[in-house]
């Protein structure tokens, strides 16, 4: 696909530029599906299930971290291939059955192949971490070539966000090394966390039926 080159990112800014400019594009192409998909999911069942969608690209700094924590050299030929999450989308939902709906409608998308998925939501990680994880990668068309490009999709309802954004900022101040109590306290407020969603879920659930009782009579 693109030429590689070995040793740090300074030696060929071209390509970076170029491999930037391809996945901001990545990035451009998955927000505007979700977008899509979001209003015709409102369009036929009057309701939103995106609360919000946040995306981002990774910086340059965070990206040769990554690749010497791997053990790999900065070399642009490496980053393609072993950092994944280069360009991120965070997809916000309103509820737990949300998630696996927007999954299903990106899964179903034929311009995306889906690379991996990680089911944190059933699958906690040991931190207390919830989320779902998809790897896509999406064709980038050029004027000459055509680039299939990862983006990382993280999909989570909003308390699931807030639990993330929290523990990421309180975690990260130890540098990996918190004291257990913190560890534990941290994923006791993840349980609490769910428990919320459940709580909305069932909710919802419940005004829904109640009003298709209303408008049965
Ligand atoms: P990274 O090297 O962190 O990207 O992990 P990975 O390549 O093994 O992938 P994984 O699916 O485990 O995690 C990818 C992303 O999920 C991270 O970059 C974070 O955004 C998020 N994440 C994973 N674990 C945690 C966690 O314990 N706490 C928080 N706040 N975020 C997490
Ligand atoms: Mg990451």
């Amino acid at each position: 696909m693109l030429q590689h080159t070995q040793g740090g990112f300074g030696e060929d800014v071209d390509s970076w530029k170029t491999l930037m400019f391809i996945y901001n594009s990545a990035l451009k192409e998955v927000n505007t599906k979700l977008e899509i998909l979001n209003d015709e999911f409102k369009h036929v069942h009057q309701y939103n299930p995106i609360e919000y969608i946040k995306s981002r690209i990774k910086s340059p700094e965070s990206i040769v971290k990554k690749l010497k924590r791997h053990g790999y050299e900065s070399s642009i030929g490496n980053m393609m291939e072993h950092v994944n999450d280069i360009a991120g989308i965070r997809i916000v939902c309103s509820f737990t059955s949300d998630i696996y709906r927007m999954a299903e409608m990106i899964g179903k998308q034929n311009d995306l192949t889906i690379v991996s998925v990680k089911d944190y939501i059933k699958h906690p990680k040991k931190s207390g971490y919830k989320s779902y994880h998809m790897l896509v990668t999406i064709p980038i068309f050029m004027s000459d070539r055509v680039a299939d490009t990862k983006v990382e999709i993280q999909i989570r309802t909003m308390a699931m966000d807030f639990w993330a954004s929290l523990e990421h900022k309180i975690y990260y101040k130890f540098e990996g090394n918190a004291p257990d109590y913190i560890s534990r306290d941290l994923r006791e407020c993840s349980g609490i966390v769910s428990m919320l969603d459940a709580k909305m879920l069932s909710l919802n659930e419940a005004i829904l039926k109640a009003k298709k009782e209303q408008e049965a009579k």
